[in-house]
């Protein structure tokens, strides 16, 4: 038999030999950027057959969810941008909910204080899953091939198996050593012998198989109603969550018009509330057009200090006006997003100091991994723009053992104590607490830029409150400092909320002598590894040419393209 540290070796390789890591990847006739490669080109496949943009999408969504299940999934929730051929832009929202038994002080003590974690690591975090009532809507109004040979590959996949990766196999080691983990997740990945499987071994996931079945055959009602959501409901009376049967029955997703704006002649759209990211990227973009980039030349200190002062002001915006828009009729969207406002909020910019952020009003902590996007474009001109996520990597790490898929822990993206803002981070204003079918404030920012009509641009990125500025920066980098795709996504990336009142940026691509001179003018910083996993396509409409890339952030993901 193979020695052990050989096989390692060898296998180790082989993955590398095939990582395109970011390079570029050039497509005529279709692409799919996910986060898994194998995923991006089931995609592909579909669009081979005759599929468009939407169907690629879902298919590879369905196929996360079995190869990238730490934010891939059916039990977490997200959104849709789509551009149609004609230049036309929808959304769709299939964000979770708070079931009905939720209520503004449910995570609070006897003090009124937010008991640690509850919020994020209980059975009571969990809110009502969107993700398969969103696929199926995306399919009924925009799909082209059948419904079933979209989710058929992702069957295939969690049944025959498929080749475990390196995130998997560092994932599935840190859960069986983790003493404080939850039974689910150490059990999560084993074989049938109850061992971890190696990498390149073929590990399958028969029970999420069968989840899967029953809503190839059923659609969404193989999920929301009959046997699953008998198991899910009685999973959450057995483990203390919320989640009804009713809950499940009454989930919809919705349409929605997006967020737009423009830059300098480009059209931007991407996701409105209960999203944050249209909005404030809206914002900051307004902010942008109104610099001097001939005076503040990418990554110097000046470029930075404008890049700062917009988030700062945007993300103060977000904390006060904006929440789930069927619970707050009255959010001030078209004020956000308008020129005269960013024409306000750049006056008070002072490019020689840095402003200050008012501890006594808003801001909010940042997020743990994960999330995840996925762009794709067809041959007939369509594109989508897709983000969707557990909140936390494996999300509450909770699931039924029996249905084989993992709950999300996105309750935790609502203010957990009214009234109760802090310079540490939490928020507590009104529009984003917490109430019986509210929709949680997200950041995720799916966005299309489009030029005469046509995509230009699909970006977006998992990471939390970053998420918005890091589709800011790489959507700047293209538009402003005509960057090539790879490049936009892999220049460096910060990140500045309100509060607390810091920069976060990504170590070892800021240079020192920049930060000094940032620090000389009033800003604080702190380091952090990487930001994001931005997956892009930007596109040539006059030579019909897709150039698509994955951030090297995650070593599994991929551009694939015919
Ligand atoms: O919807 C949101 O904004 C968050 N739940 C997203 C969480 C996230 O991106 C974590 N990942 N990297």
């Amino acid at each position: 038999m193979m020695n052990r540290t050989l096989r390692f070796f060898l296998i180790n390789s082989i993955l590398l030999l095939s990582i395109q890591g970011t390079a570029q990847t050039y497509a005529k006739n279709g692409m799919v950027v996910s986060s898994d490669r194998t995923s991006s080109e089931i995609g592909v496949e579909i669009l081979k057959k005759g599929g468009n943009a939407i169907d690629a999408a879902i298919a590879t969504a369905f196929s996360l969810a079995v190869t990238h299940p730490a934010a891939g999934n059916i039990g977490g929730g997200g959104f849709i941008v789509f551009m149609n051929r004609d230049g036309k832009v929808t959304t769709l929202d299939f964000r979770e909910k708070a079931p009905l038994a939720a209520t503004p002080d449910m995570y609070l003590d006897d003090d009124g204080k937010v008991i640690e974690d509850s919020n994020h690591k209980t059975a009571k975090a969990i809110g009502v899953p969107g993700t398969v009532a969103g696929l199926y809507m995306a399919h009924q109004k925009y799909g082209k091939l059948s419904w079933k040979e979209l989710v058929q590959p992702a069957i295939d996949q969690a049944e025959k198996g498929f080749p475990f990766n390196w995130s998997l196999y560092r994932a599935a080691n840190r859960f069986h050593e983790q003493e404080d983990g939850t039974e689910f997740m150490k059990n999560y990945f084993l074989t049938k012998k109850g061992t971890i499987p190696e990498p390149g071994d073929l590990w399958k996931q028969p029970q999420l198989a069968e989840t899967l079945k029953l809503i190839r055959d059923k659609g969404r009602d193989g999920f929301y109603k009959g046997s699953t959501a008998t198991k899910i409901a009685s999973w959450m009376k057995e483990n203390g969550g919320l989640i009804t049967k009713k809950d499940l029955k009454k989930y919809e997703a919705i349409e929605r018009k997006p967020i737009q704006g423009n830059y300098k002649g480009y059209d931007i759209y991407s996701m409105p509330p209960p999203s944050s990211g249209g909005v404030v990227l809206v914002e900051m973009m307004n902010l942008m057009e109104l610099a001097d980039f001939k005076k503040a030349e990418f990554n110097s200190a000046a470029h930075l200090h404008l890049l700062i002062e917009a988030m700062r002001r945007a993300y103060a915006d977000r904390a006060e006006h904006l929440g789930d828009p069927d619970f707050n009729p009255d959010i001030p969207i078209e004020k956000l997003t308008s020129k005269a406002f960013a024409q306000k909020r750049f006056a008070g910019i002072d490019m020689s100091r840095a402003s200050v952020s008012d501890s006594t009003k808003y801001g909010h902590p940042y997020d743990g991994e994960s999330t995840t996007h996925l762009s794709t474009m067809d041959k007939f001109g369509n594109a989508v723009s897709m983000t969707y996520t557990l909140e936390y990597s494996y999300g509450s790490k909770l699931g039924s053992t029996e249905l084989g898929f993992i709950f999300n822990n996105e309750m935790g993206d609502f203010n957990p104590q009214p009234g109760i803002t802090n310079s540490r981070g939490q928020i507590g204003s009104q529009p984003n607490l917490i109430a019986p079918e509210k929709r949680m404030l997200s950041s995720m920012t799916p966005t299309i830029v489009g030029k005469n009509g046509k995509p230009y641009l699909v970006i977006g990125s998992p990471g939390g409150r970053t998420i918005i500025n890091t589709v800011f920066q790489t959507t700047l980098n293209v538009l402003e400092f005509e960057m090539r795709i790879d490049k936009a996504i892999e220049a460096l990336k910060i990140h500045h909320q309100w509060l607390p009142d810091q920069v976060v940026y990504e170590k070892d691509l800021l240079s020192p002598d920049t930060r000094k001179i940032l620090e000389s003018m009033g800003h604080t910083f702190r380091e952090r590894y990487n930001m994001g996993a931005l997956m892009g396509i930007t596109y040539d409409s006059d030579k019909k040419l897709m150039t698509g890339a994955s951030d090297a952030a995650q070593p599994d993901s991929g551009a694939s393209g015919y």
